[in-house]
């Protein structure tokens, strides 16, 4: 997990004029204080950086992944994708990349596609990462949503292995609930440049003011958070045949405490098996769930042979749950002294190779167009 070395309290809101209290934030959402990126600190610098930490675990190159998966709905760019760009910086070369975006479900929806790639044989090892950094889209002087979101990333490497560690999975969609939370500028229907359509367009596709922003309808966003949240994790424990007593450890998606508790109830689950880092980090949206999966893992919280169940809800709206069996030591700092050695020359490697390529094409190009010769 990578998370921005920015820390702000609650305390923060209130010195900048918002009207709200540390009381309000921390007794409604458990939220007591988030991390937020810099200036130049895009969506996928923390991807990277998580990338690599789980590298550095695994103990694997680069070169090897085969998939790169990178849950996010605050990419770099609208094109091309962070995975790509993820991919780049990583110097993983037999890799292909692309972006998933399910909002705050994201993580769980890309383990979920992972795994299939695992599992139908298409790839032997897939980087999962989930990055966002909604703090971009908040309107600060929005109280009801500027004070629940914070930014960060994490990230699992998914390997083939003998016993299948994700045991079931669900994802699903109401579509009938997009106007619940959203950010309706720039994309095609509210457009950033004002372009209609073809070349005599006119400005009225600009997007209105304040739709640059993050809107959220929180009260119904809650009741079917809570809902949704039971449902999916349901249905994954009854489809793997796990019953509440059987489950170790429950992660669900970080954005309030008040939906966690109240999901883990429903559930029947004890306080001591659920996780929660909310207090910490806010709703860091699709990387809530693996930054909470590290550190539930550095806390010893999860143990080989656990059964472990992840659900998540987010935009869209959206939905997923997984049932996990934990089937893998988990090396702390790496397999081999020479693995961050290792880690730096390679991303060293990366950004050389990378420059080497961009000079290349450039070259290429240009005697191409000298000798006149067709591309
Ligand atoms: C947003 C959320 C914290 C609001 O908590 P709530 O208990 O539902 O509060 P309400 O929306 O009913 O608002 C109650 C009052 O608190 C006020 N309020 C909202 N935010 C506030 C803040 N930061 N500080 C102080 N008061 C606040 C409201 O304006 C309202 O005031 P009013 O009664 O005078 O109109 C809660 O609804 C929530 O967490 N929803 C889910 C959001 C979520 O998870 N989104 C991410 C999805 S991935």
């Amino acid at each position: 997990m990578y998370v921005p070395s920015t820390v702000v309290t609650n305390d923060a809101f209130v010195k900048m004029g918002l009207d709200t209290t540390d009381e309000w934030i921390t007794s409604r959402t458990g939220i007591e204080e988030r991390r937020l990126v810099g200036r130049d600190e895009p969506t996928s610098e923390l991807a990277v950086k998580a990338a690599r930490r789980a590298l550095q675990v695994a103990d694997v190159h680069a070169s090897d992944i085969d998939l790169i998966i990178v849950a996010t709905c605050t990419p770099d760019q609208v094109m091309p994708s962070t995975a790509s760009l993820v991919q780049d910086k990583l110097g993983a070369k037999r890799a292909g990349a692309f972006d998933l975006n399910a909002a705050c479900a994201g993580f769980a929806y890309a383990l979920n596609m992972g795994a299939a790639q695992i599992e139908s044989r298409r790839a032997k090892r897939v980087m999962v990462i989930g990055a966002d950094e909604l703090s971009i889209y908040l309107d600060w002087k929005d109280r009801g949503t500027c004070i629940l979101f914070g930014d960060g990333a994490g990230a699992v490497l998914l390997q083939s292995a003998d016993t299948p560690g994700i045991l079931t999975s669900t994802v699903g969609s109401d579509g009938s609930g997009a106007g619940l939370l959203n950010i309706r500028g720039g994309g095609s229907k509210y457009r950033v440049n004002g372009n209609g359509a073809g070349p005599n367009g006119t400005a009225k596709h600009r997007a209105p003011a304040g739709d640059q922003y993050l809107r959220m309808n929180g009260q119904q966003i809650f009741r079917w958070a809570t809902q949704m949240m039971t449902e999916a994790a349901e249905q994954v424990m009854r489809e793997s045949g796990l019953k509440p007593d059987q489950i170790d450890l429950f992660i669900p998606h970080q954005a309030n405490l008040r939906i966690i508790e109240a999901t883990a109830r429903k559930l029947g689950l004890p306080p001591e098996k659920v996780f929660s880092n909310v207090s910490n980090y806010g709703n860091t949206s699709a990387a809530s769930i693996p930054i909470a999966l590290c550190e539930a893992i550095d806390a010893g919280q999860i143990e080989v042979g656990d059964n472990i169940v992840l659900t998540s809800f987010g935009a869209g709206l959206t939905w997923s749950a997984l049932a996990v069996h934990w089937t893998q030591e988990i090396p702390t700092g790496g397999k081999s002294p020479w693995t961050p050695f290792r880690q730096q020359l390679d991303s060293r490697m990366a950004a050389v190779q990378s420059a080497l390529k961009r000079q290349e094409r450039r070259v290429r190009s240009t005697i191409d167009e000298r000798l006149g010769r067709e591309p």
